[in-house]
This record gives structure tokens, sequence and C-alpha cells, in this order.
């Protein structure tokens, strides 16, 4: 089994594959993401955290409905203008560095928002902590793409998204923590600025890792700095190999221009349309509706206070548990077959909790366990396969800006989703919400099948002139 030899060579095998320089450097590689996915944690925990929190904090800063919505919802609007920066910086002054910059913003977000005496100073410091979100979930897929390689590519990227899930899941227990440790009053003067102020802990630990990791050697490249990149790729995949990669990624840098206009080439404009339209339709068939506002959703069921934070508690767990079922069969089955399988679990069970909330008797039973498959059909699919398809698919001199305006993309949509949610819950009531996320699902289903194309074990440099090929037919 793979996962099985993944395992033994990274707790024994590095030092000698090292020396013998045939073979890939599973611990080295392994070390490096895990150190990158740290940002996909920050992602989880803070987009996430604000659940637990703000019922406290309208209490202290009685807050209005408005000032509630946008308390919650800055985060996503600093993580577009962040999402939006990353291409750009990152492509001029490395991944590294942005990633360093974006543990830093997010490090000065979690203590502002700790700190913060009023909800404008708390708005702000969510906005820095949020560009920090935006710029580390664009980067991290996109570093770790470039750093991994080919046949363990899903796999390592996909721990981003592991990390993702275990960010949120950790708040889930957080939040219940704190607001158990001195009652009512202590959580509203205090409770929660642990809450927000405990998110310093991982950032500063990503940003102390991130000087220990070498920067991408495709990125080292594409600057002309060719030795740094050969060592780096040497490093990883042997020296043989190592340089076939490197002649491989000389000769594709060579032949691009470096311009964004690139983009809109008749081959490559597939690439930004595939990039653009997963990134907006993984947020759009509803996920964040359940993970923001599940003990909401639950409370529709009839569900009481406890039975709604244990079921959420579930929603996480599941989570967890298929977003590792999907880093297995990542680079097994491929992107493409997880994505058709993910979507059409995903668009039965959104429209059977439609139809169970309209039928007006729902059983909760049965709603809870759909929401259960969809959360892991999604786990398996959607969630990992988006991020890495769009650190994947661009071609490498301009792979950060156009990652970048998919993740602008998905961002946008997520603002939108979570945004609208609460409106569309009361107003048009759940069983037609998630009808209408049943229906994303399809177009989902049905855009994958006609449009996305497999990846699976392909170097960068093989997809990039797949798209060449593209354009000349
Ligand atoms: C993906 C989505 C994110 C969502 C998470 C849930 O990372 O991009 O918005 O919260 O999956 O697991």
């Amino acid at each position: 089994m793979q996962w099985l030899k993944f395992r033994r060579t990274r707790s024994g095998e590095n030092l000698r594959t090292n020396t013998q320089q045939d073979k890939i450097n599973i611990g080295f590689v392994t070390l490096v993401s895990v150190v990158a996915a740290i940002g996909g944690l920050l992602f989880g925990y803070d987009t996430a955290v604000i659940s637990g929190a703000i019922g406290f904090m309208q209490l202290l800063f009685h807050l209005s409905n408005f000032m509630t919505g946008w308390a919650v919802s800055c985060l996503t609007v600093g993580a577009v203008v962040g999402a939006a920066l990353a291409g750009v910086l990152s492509d001029r002054f490395g991944r590294k560095r942005m990633l360093i910059v974006a543990g830093i913003l997010f490090s000065v977000g979690s203590i502002g928002s700790a700190l913060a005496g009023d909800i404008t100073t708390f708005v702000i410091a969510r906005i820095i902590g949020g560009v920090g979100i935006g710029v580390s979930s664009t980067l991290v897929p996109l570093y770790i793409a470039e750093i991994a390689p080919a046949k363990l590519r899903g796999r390592l990227v996909s721990l981003n998204q592991l990390a993702v899930v275990i960010g949120i899941s950790a708040i889930y227990f957080v939040n219940r923590a704190v607001a158990n440790a001195g009652g009512q009053a202590w959580d509203v003067t205090t409770g929660w600025r642990w809450m927000f102020g405990l998110g310093i802990v991982p950032g500063i630990i990503f940003i102390v890792l991130l000087f220990t990791v070498p920067e991408s050697p495709r990125w080292l490249q594409k600057q002309g700095q060719g030795e740094r990149a050969l060592s780096v790729l040497e490093r990883i995949n042997g020296r043989a190999q190592g340089k076939i990669e490197y002649e491989e990624i000389q000769r594709s840098t060579e032949n691009e221009t470096g311009s964004i206009w690139t983009l809109f080439r008749p081959g490559y404009r597939i690439a930004l349309l595939v990039g653009i339209v997963l990134g907006i339709l993984q947020q759009v068939t509803g996920i964040n509706a359940i993970m923001y506002y599940a003990p909401e959703i639950f409370k529709h069921t009839g569900a009481g206070t406890n039975a709604q934070l244990t079921q959420t508690i579930i929603v996480g767990a599941v989570n967890l548990v298929f977003t590792l079922v999907s880093l297995w069969l990542i680079d097994k089955l491929g992107r493409k077959a997880l994505l058709l399988i993910g979507t059409a679990v995903m668009t039965i069970s959104l429209f059977v909790v439609g139809y169970e909330f309209h039928s007006g008797h729902s059983s909760s039973a049965l709603i809870l366990t759909f929401i259960l498959i969809f959360v892991a059909a999604f786990a398996i699919s959607m969630g990992p396969v988006v991020w890495l398809v769009m650190a994947e698919i661009f071609p490498t001199r301009i792979r950060g800006r156009a990652t970048a305006i998919a993740s602008v993309a998905l961002w946008a949509a997520d603002y939108l989703v979570s945004q609208t949610f609460p409106v569309l819950l009361s107003g048009a009531g759940p069983a037609k919400t998630f009808g209408a996320f049943g229906v994303m699902s399809i177009i989902a289903f049905l855009f994958t099948l006609f449009v996305v194309p497999e990846t699976k074990g392909r170097s960068l440099e093989e997809i990039e002139q797949s798209w060449g090929r593209r354009s000349s037919r």
C-alpha cells in the first residue's frame, strides 16, 4: 500500500535517500509540505473562530444586526484582498517570503482582535488577519504544488485542506472549552478574547518554521536563479531526476512570456475558466452554510442547544475523516473521478435535505444523516481537489497571478454565501435554500464531466503543455 510506504520512508529512510540521490526524499518534501500546511490551519481556525465568539461580543459591544453581520464577514473581505495581492506579490517576491508575510498579518490580526476595545478596532484587526488568510490560502497549495514530485502532488497539496479542516474542528472544541471556563460574565468580558488570541500560537510557529523551508524551485528558476532551483530539485527528487525536472522547467519557462495576457490565449482561457468556475462552485454548493451555521440549521430540525453543539462536532469529525480518505485516494483515482463521485453524492444529499425540510414533517435524524453524507462527499472531492487544481493548472511564469484570480473568485463566492445564508434561511426557507445548493451541485458535476481535465501524475510542465496543445487544435 502506498500510504504505508509513505509512512515508513518518512520515519527512517530519508537520510539514506539523500546520499543515494536516486529516490524521492519523501521525508523532506513531506516535512516541508507540513510546515506550509500550517497556513491551512490558520485559515480554518480563523474562519471558524467567530462563530463561537460573536454571541458574547454582541452583548459586550451592543451590536446591531448589521454590525453583527459585518463583524462576521469582514474577514472574508480581507481574504478577497489578500488573495488578489498574493498573486502579483508572490510572482515578484517569492512564495516563501509572502507566506512569512501572511503569518505576520495573521498574528497581528489575532492579537489585535483579542485586545480590541471597540468594534471598529476589532473589524480592522480581523481585516488584517483576513488579508493574511487570503494570501496563505492561495499560496500554500501553490507552493506545495511547485515543490512536490508529480506522483505525490495531490496528497501533499491536500495536506493543506486537511489542516483547514483540523483548524475548523479545533475551534469547535476551543469555543466549547472557553465557554465552559468561567461562566457567562467572564465570557462576555474576557473569554471570547482568548478564542482569538490563541491563534497567535500556530501563527508564530508558522512564521518560525517557514525560515527552515526552501523557496519554490519553479519560482527560483523563473527568477533566473537556476543553481538554487537545481539544488532544491535534487534534494527532493534525487540527483538524476532532479536534473531532468530542472531541464523540463527551464524549457517551459523559456517558452512563456510571463504576461498575464497569456491566460486569454485559446488553450489557457479554458484553464482560467476551470480555475474560476471551480472556485465559485466550491462555495455556492453550500459547504460554508454548514461550516459556519451548523447549529442554526440543526435548530430548524428542532434540536435543542446541547444537541446542536454535539451535532456540529460530529460534522467536524466527519469532515476530518473523509479528508483523510481523500488524501489516500487523490493520486490513485485522480482529481476528476473524485470530483464526479463527490458532486454526484452531494447533489443527492442536498435534494434529500431540501425535500425533508419541504415535507413539513422533517425527521431530524434523516436531515443530520444527509448533511453528514454531504460533508463527507465534499471532503473527498470539492474541498481538497479545487484548491489543488487551482494550484496546478496554470503556467509557471504566471501561476501566482492566475491562481490568485481563481482564489479571489472563491473568496468572493464564500462572502456571498455566508452573507446571504441567514436571509435565505429565514426568507426562502431551508427547503428552497438546500434545493438551490443542489442545483449548483448538478452544475458542478456537469462542468467537471465536460470541462475539467485530469491532472493526476503529470508534471506541472506537462499540464502546461497540454493547454498549449488544446489551443493549437
Ligand atoms: C475548503 C473551503 C472552505 C471550507 C472548507 C471546509 O477549504 O475552501 O471555504 O470552509 O473547505 O472543509
